[in-house]
Parts: structure tokens; C-alpha cells; sequence
């Protein structure tokens, strides 16, 4: 048995944007972790932790969500803005964070650090203790070219050009901390909020400028998320139809009712079930996807040719990541060491966001920094790259190429398996081992003679390593040109719990 690539077999174009971020205020991912403000003795670029900047321009996420998350949904933006010595204090609760908060990192904070990295801002708003003004007023202060009296707040904050965010969340969450509302209660909020968003174009036959994104279903309750969604198409299709192109949809890998496992101390069977775990985030796509496609089908036919019928709405996931049961004691709040088990899991999350490119247009890794499957850590003055930062950096490669139809379980290896083919004909293939204890051997066919070119690997001596201040490598991607025959057929050797991507050329 062998795993056939065929890169003729084309399923849709990986936006890029499939490999955002979210960051949030939240323990210590923006406080303490991303700002440690201009006066800090850590180096810093204008309160930004030079260590993170640098880690995260290495990664280029293309999308950096937030405010939250449930902390959005508390969140008044004016309270960011201007001189920081002026910016009150209040109190965040958010998920047991439980600290003083002086708002040093605001809506210009923010978007000066996505210009500094090249990612594009995705902005979520207030629509629990918030008003349809205070969100349209925040459209205006990030996007009015200059003139109106929130555009020059903004010049005399020191960004005279608009920010030009396109990507604006309506809501998070609404069916849990962010109010605890009905679908049809969502949507009837969720009307005004997105009707009364800006345009920011020249004229009204112009396409506008701004996405709206929606919030989706609780992706961790099976029959509540079947629900929500018929309940919120059903909402949605009384009536006319307010802007809308995505629907964001979350969900966490939960690993909780285990008091054993720990993030750094589990056995076999804690990380076959934390494996298991992040694989139902397909079905939950594939099911919420042709649930999406029954709502749109019962959106009416306007009565005037002056309104376009509504055909298509993106999904979007907004959180995803695993979440240990330890989270929820840890202090700072929700921080997690990430061990070889959760590079496993973002590998094969990214590999499931992949194949179903054809579907779902963002996804954000929850959280970036010092909060749950993070990317970074920082402990002190030291940033840490954790082994999820190398599995972003070895797909990275995958944005913007053509995702292939392949089998995503090799039957006789037990190996998951992704390709991507390039426009230049280039392919990248991920073979992810999941076993924890038995290396694996893969034989990959093509339909004509293909050379191996290059082979990253990320494998550890044991499934708990992680990295940490005083070990900051102990688990890092290995990269190896290859310069074998050309052939149709390979034979991959992949050791225990391991994660490879191979880039595959024409003789
Ligand atoms: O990422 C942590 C929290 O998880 C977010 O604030 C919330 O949206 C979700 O429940």
C-alpha cells in the first residue's frame, strides 16, 4: 500500500490566512508577554518585546485577531486610546486573569504592531456591554481617510493615514461568556451591528471594504452547534439580510477530565487521546460547512433587483488550539508548556484547515503568547519559540499554493498526510507520525518521476520535551537537502511522533 500524490488532483487555493493568530488580554499573552511597555529594562521597541517582534516577523502571521475573545466582549475601545499616563485603570476578570488594568496596549498599539509585522488586523467588537455607535465610532477612528473629528483623533494620536482594517467581528462567542444569548437573539443584535458598519467606499455600487464576521456555534457541543446554526440561518433568512461574510466558528482540543495529565507529564494514552481529539475539528467543519450551505439555501429572493441575494458565506475558525486541563489553575491565567504532543496536534489541525481550503477563509491559533497552544513563551527577559512555532514555520510554505485531493491517513503506516502543489509545480508534502512509540516507514507515489528536495523534521528524544528559558532549543525543526534519484515512488522513514515536510520537485 502506498500513498498516491497526484498534483492533478487540485482542491482549492490555502489562503494564507488559514495561519493567523489570535492574542487576546489575557494572563500574560498582550501584559507581560507582547507589551512590557516603553520604561521596561527588556528590550522593547516602542513597549513591544523585541523578542516576540522578532519571533513573530519570522513567522508573518497573515491574520493577528483581537481584542478577544470573551475579554472583547467587555471592551471599550476609547479606553485604549491617547497619552497612556491618561488611560483609566479598570479591573480584568477575563478567565481568572483577575488583574489591574491600565490599557497601555490600545487600538493604535495594536495596529502598529500588526503594520510592524505584516499582518493583517482582525478586529473583534464589544456587543455585550458595547453599543452599535461605540463600534461604528471605531470603524470610523481605524479606517476615515482624514476629516471627520474621529480621523483627526487619530492623525493627533500620531497615524494620520487610515489602519484600512477590513476584518471585524460582530460578537464572541454570544452562546457562552458573551452574553449568553439565543441564536435568533445573536442575530437580531447582530443586524444592527453589522448595518450600521461603514462602508468606506466612493460609492454605493462599490464592493465595501469590510468583512463582517459573524459568530458561529460552540464547535466543542455536538447537538448545541447543529442548533445554533439551523437557529441562526433561520433568524437570519426572516427578513432582509444585514452584511455578512463570515462565520466563525470555535474550537478547542479540551484534555480536562484527566487530573493526571498534566501539559508536561502524560502517558501513552494521554497523547493517542489528545491526538484523537483535535481530528473531530474536521467533521465539525465538513458538518458546519453543509449546514452553512442549508441556511443559504432558504435565504429569500429580494424583491428588488437593487439587492444582491446573499450566496455565500465564508467559514471562518477563529480559536482553535488544545486546552489541558492544568490551564485552568495556571497562573499566569490559561498559560501552558507545549510539548511534542501539541505540535502533533497544530500539525494536524493545520493539515485538516488545508485540505478544506475550499471552505473556510481565516483560522487563528489560540493563543500566540503565554496562553494555551502558544506559539511563543516568555519567562522573564527570555522569549522562547515553542515546537508549535516550528510547525508554522515548516507549513509555511503552504500559503498560497493549491491544496491536493490525498488520502489524509496512510492505512499502512498509520501516517497523516497533506500535499500542496505550487504554481511552479513545486509539491510539499507533511507526513506526521502519531504514534508515540513506533517509528513508521511511507511509501509516496507520484504519476511520473519526482525528486525529494528538501526534508525539515521536527522529532524529540522523548513526547514530554519542551523548551523553556533554561532549554530554549531542546525541541527544533531539522532541515536537510536531499538530492536523491528521481523517481515515482519513495520510501519516507518517519520516527516515533514526528513531524516531516518534504518539498518535492520535477527532475
Ligand atoms: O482563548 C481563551 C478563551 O476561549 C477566549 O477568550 C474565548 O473566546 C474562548 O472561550
Amino acid at each position: 500500500m502506498a500513498v498516491t500524490i497526484d498534483p492533478t488532483k487540485t482542491i482549492a487555493t490555502i489562503r494564507p490566512a488559514l495561519h493567523g493568530q489570535f492574542i487576546e488580554y489575557l494572563g500574560e499573552c498582550i501584559d507581560g508577554g507582547i507589551w512590557v511597555g516603553p520604561g521596561s529594562d527588556i528590550p522593547h521597541t516602542d513597549g513591544i518585546r523585541q523578542g516576540v517582534l522578532d519571533a513573530l516577523n519570522e513567522l508573518e502571521p497573515p491574520v493577528l485577531r483581537w481584542p478577544g475573545g470573551c475579554y472583547a466582549d467587555t471592551y471599550h475601545w476609547r479606553d485604549g486610546i491617547g497619552p497612556r499616563d491618561q488611560r483609566p485603570t479598570t479591573f480584568n476578570e477575563n478567565f481568572g486573569t483577575y488583574e489591574l488594568d491600565d490599557h497601555a496596549f490600545g487600538t493604535d498599539e495594536y495596529l502598529r504592531l500588526c503594520e510592524a509585522i505584516g499582518a493583517q488586523p482582525w478586529i473583534n467588537v464589544n456587543m455585550m456591554t458595547g453599543t452599535v455607535a461605540e463600534a461604528r465610532d471605531w470603524m470610523e477612528y481605524c479606517n476615515r481617510s482624514s476629516g471627520t473629528e474621529l480621523a483627526d483623533l487619530r492623525a493627533a494620536h500620531g497615524h494620520p493615514a487610515p489602519y484600512g482594517v477590513q476584518l471585524w467581528g460582530i460578537g464572541n462567542e454570544p452562546w457562552g461568556g458573551g452574553g449568553t444569548m439565543t441564536a435568533p437573539g445573536y442575530v437580531a443584535a447582530y443586524r444592527a451591528f453589522a448595518s450600521a458598519m461603514p462602508r468606506f467606499t466612493g460609492s454605493v455600487f462599490e464592493t465595501p471594504q469590510t468583512y463582517a464576521i459573524a459568530s458561529g456555534p460552540d464547535g466543542n457541543k455536538p447537538r448545541e452547534r447543529v442548533a445554533w446554526t439551523r437557529d441562526f440561518f433561520r433568524a437570519l433568512n426572516e427578513y432582509r439580510q444585514p452584511p455578512i461574510h463570515g462565520y466563525d466558528l470555535h474550537f478547542y482540543n479540551w484534555n480536562i477530565d484527566h487530573e493526571a495529565d498534566t501539559p508536561t507529564d502524560f502517558d501513552e494514552a494521554g497523547w493517542d487521546r489528545v491526538i484523537a481529539g483535535c481530528l473531530e475539528l474536521e467533521d465539525v467543519i465538513v458538518e458546519q460547512w453543509d449546514l452553512i450551505q442549508e441556511g443559504l439555501a432558504g435565504v429569500p429572493q429580494p424583491e428588488s433587483t437593487l439587492e444582491p441575494r446573499l450566496e455565500s458565506i465564508d467559514l471562518v475558525v477563529g480559536e482553535w488550539g488544545n486546552w489541558h486541563r492544568d490551564a485552568f489553575f495556571a497562573r499566569p491565567a490559561l498559560s501552558q508548556q507545549v510539548t511534542m504532543r501539541d505540535a502533533i496536534t497544530t500539525a494536524l489541525t493545520l493539515d485538516i484547515l488545508q485540505r478544506h481550503a475550499d471552505k473556510i477563509s481565516i483560522a487563528c491559533n489560540a493563543q500566540t503568547v503565554n496562553v494555551l497552544n502558544s506559539v511563543i513563551l516568555t519567562d522573564g527577559d527570555a522569549t522562547i519559540r515553542t515546537p508549535n512555532f516550528d510547525v508554522f514555520m515548516m507549513y509555511k510554505a503552504h500559503r498560497g499554493a493549491t491544496a491536493l485531493a490525498v488520502e489524509p491517513v496512510d492505512a499502512a503506516s498509520g501516517a497523516h498526510v497533506f500535499a500542496s502543489v505550487a504554481e511552479d509545480g513545486t509539491m510539499l508534502v507533511n507526513l506526521t507520525n502519531p504514534s508515540m512509540t513506533t517509528a513508521a516507514d511511507v511509501v509516496l507515489e507520484f504519476p511520473s518521476p519526482m525528486r525529494l528536495d528538501r526534508r525539515q523534521t521536527l522529532a524529540a528524544d522523548s513526547p514530554t520535551a519542551h523548551n523553556t528559558a533554561a532549554a530554549p532549543d531542546a525541541v527544533r525543526r531539522v532541515a536537510e537537502a536531499l538530492s536523491g534519484e528521481a523517481s515515482p515512488s519513495h520510501t519516507v522513514h518517519l520516527p516515533a511522533g514526528s513531524i516531516t515536510v518534504l518539498r518535492i520537485g520535477q527532475p
